[in-house]
């Protein structure tokens, strides 16, 4: 099978205690896998580490099946993959949604005007144009969390690593981005405490515990 994302045995200790060991999974190309686990499992943290912002891991990372132990080494890979924190509070680097979700396609060298026709598509795309001048940090924790979704899924990474994505939305959002997320073929891990969100994504769904993933 080709693998988008493989863990070999990770475990990982923080400064108090050990979260988890013996973490081993292979997301297959355009597979959705699901993490879910008691508050303080260590989904976040996981999901970091994949995300290539935590490295004091043991055991193995790989993406696309290249061997990954360094910042530099991911370095190569950081635009394929796309991540949503559990918290976006800290996540925008621009104070307006629009010029935000445009943000990363201009840091790609992307001229204004076709960055700022993809980021309105986008927008309309996610039911959010009408948010498209606001101030970020006066939106809701909700309208938040979509805008940041916005931001990544316009550079279409091929890797999505989401993190309590409806965490904060009401159904209709909620509704709205699992048909998004429905429709896109990318390998992506979710991470989530909404059943019915899971399972009307469908995705294999593991239980994370101190001793591994289990797959439920
Ligand atoms: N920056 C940090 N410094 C110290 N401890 C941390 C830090 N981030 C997380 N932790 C601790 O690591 C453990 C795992 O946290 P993590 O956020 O990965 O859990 P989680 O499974 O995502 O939980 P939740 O379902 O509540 O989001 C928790 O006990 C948490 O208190
Ligand atoms: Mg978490």
């Amino acid at each position: 099978m080709s693998c988008s994302i493989t863990l070999k045995n990770i475990s990982y200790k923080n400064e108090n205690r050990q979260l988890f060991s013996n973490v081993s999974l292979n997301v297959g190309h355009e597979e959705k896998v699901a993490v879910v686990g008691a508050n303080g499992a260590g989904k976040s943290t996981l999901l970091k580490i994949i995300a290539g912002l935590q490295y004091s891991y043991n055991g193995e990372l790989e993406l696309f099946h290249n061997k990954i132990s360094s910042k530099k080494e991911y370095k190569e890979f950081r635009s394929d993959v796309g991540y949503l924190p559990q918290d976006v509070n800290d996540y925008f680097l621009c104070p307006v949604v629009i010029e935000d979700v445009m943000f990363n396609l201009r840091a790609k060298g992307i001229k204004k005007e076709e960055a700022y026709h993809k980021a309105v598509l986008m927008l309309e795309e996610l039911g959010i144009s009408h948010l498209k001048n606001r101030v970020i940090y006066e939106l809701s924790g909700g309208e938040q969390k979509i805008v940041a979704l916005a931001g990544i899924l316009i550079t279409k990474p091929k890797i999505l690593l989401l993190d309590e994505p409806t965490n904060a939305l009401d159904s209709n959002a909620e509704e709205k981005i699992i048909n998004i997320l429905n429709s896109i073929k990318k390998s992506m891990i979710i991470v989530s405490h909404h059943k019915s969100f899971i399972e009307k994504l469908a995705p294999s769904v593991y239980k994370l515990n101190e001793n591994g993933l289990e797959k439920i």
